[in-house]
C-alpha cells in the first residue's frame, strides 16, 4: 500500500500524514466496498482508525471489513432513508463519527438528454444530496466535541464542466461549493473539510459508468493514491488536493481569463 503507512507506524507521525490524529477514531467510508473508499478504508484502519465500510456489494464489504477489522454497513445511497440509515447504524455502534469521507458515487457518459429521469435523479441522490444529509448527521456532534475531518471526493468534472458529463459535473459543483460555504460555517470549531479533486484514477468506475477512459492525458493514478492525497490533505488540515497537482492549472485559467478558457476548451472537451 502507497501512502498511508500501515499499522506499524502507529507509534511515531514521521509521514507528516496525521496518523498519530488517526489513530483511534472513528471514520466512516461510504463506497468502501470498492476503489478509492476501499483504499480509504485500509489506510485508515491502518493507521488505527476504527472503521465502518458503507456501500451496496455485501460480499465485497464483509470481505474487507474482515481483512482490516472494519464493519461493513450494507445499504443503497440512493434510497430515501438510506443516509440516515446509515448515519444511525453508525451512530448507533459507535456512539460517534470524528472522521465522514464521503466517497461513493457513480458517473455517467453520454449526451445530457440521454439520461431518463430516474437516472438523473439517482445520480443526484447519490453523489450529492446523500453527503449533504450525511454530514448533517455528523456534525452537529463534531461541533459539540470541537472536532472533526470531513472529507469529499469531487472532482475536475465539478470544477471544468466536462464534456458529455453534465450532471455528474452538477452534482460535483454541488459538492465542492457546499463544502466550501461549509468551512465559512464552521471556522474556528475544530472542524477540517477537504475535498480531493481527482482527474482520473484506476478503478472500476468508469467500466460501471459504461465508456472506458480513452483519453492519453491525464493518466490514471492508483486508487491507493488518490485516497492517500486525500487523506494527507484531510490530517493536514487542507481545504483541497487535486490530483494530479497540476490540475489547478486549468481551474486557475478558468477562473482568470475565462475567455481564453472557453476557446481552448472547446479542443479539449
Ligand atoms: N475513478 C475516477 O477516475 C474518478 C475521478 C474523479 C472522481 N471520482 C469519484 O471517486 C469516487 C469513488 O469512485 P471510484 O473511482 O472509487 O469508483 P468505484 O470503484 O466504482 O467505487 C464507487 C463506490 O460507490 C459505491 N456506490 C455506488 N452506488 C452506490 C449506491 N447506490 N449506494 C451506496 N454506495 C454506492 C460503490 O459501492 P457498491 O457497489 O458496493 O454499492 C463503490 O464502493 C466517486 O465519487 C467518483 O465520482 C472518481
Amino acid at each position: 500500500m502507497s501512502g498511508l503507512p500501515a499499522s506499524g507506524a502507529r507509534s511515531g507521525d514521521t509521514t507528516g500524514m496525521g496518523v498519530l490524529r488517526i489513530n483511534g477514531t472513528t471514520a466512516l467510508v461510504t463506497g468502501g466496498s470498492s476503489g478509492i473508499g476501499a483504499a480509504a478504508a485500509r489506510q485508515l484502519a491502518g493507521a488505527g482508525a476504527r472503521v465502518f465500510l458503507a456501500g451496496r456489494d455485501a460480499a465485497k464489504l464483509t470481505d474487507l471489513a474482515d481483512r482490516i477489522g472494519g464493519t461493513a454497513v450494507i445499504g443503497d445511497l440512493t434510497e430515501p432513508a438510506g443516509a440516515a440509515e446509515l448515519a444511525d447504524r453508525v451512530l448507533t455502534e459507535a456512539g460517534r463519527v470524528d472522521v465522514l469521507v464521503n466517497n461513493a458515487g457513480q458517473g455517467w457518459a453520454g449526451s445530457f438528454t440521454g439520461m431518463d429521469e430516474p437516472e438523473i435523479a439517482r445520480m443526484v441522490a447519490l453523489n450529492l444530496t446523500a453527503p449533504l444529509l450525511l454530514t448533517r448527521a455528523v456534525l452537529p456532534d463534531m461541533l459539540a466535541r470541537g472536532r472533526g475531518h470531513l472529507g469529499f471526493v469531487g472532482s475536475i468534472a465539478g470544477r471544468l464542466g466536462v464534456r458529455d458529463e453534465a450532471v455528474y459535473s452538477a452534482t460535483k459543483a454541488g459538492l465542492s461549493v457546499f463544502a466550501d460555504s461549509l468551512r465559512h460555517e464552521t471556522a474556528g470549531r475544530g472542524i477540517v473539510i477537504t475535498e480531493l479533486v481527482p482527474a482520473v484514477v484506476d478503478t472500476p468506475f468508469f467500466v460501471r459508468r459504461g465508456r472506458p477512459y480513452d483519453r492519453r492525458s491525464p493518466r490514471p493514478v492508483s486508487a491507493e493514491r488518490a485516497s492517500a492525497a486525500l487523506l494527507t490533505a484531510m490530517f493536514a488540515g487542507r481545504p483541497e488536493a487535486y490530483l494530479p497537482r497540476w490540475l489547478y492549472l486549468p481551474v486557475a485559467i478558468r477562473a482568470t481569463l475565462p475567455r481564453t478558457y472557453r476557446h481552448l476548451s472547446r479542443h479539449w472537451g
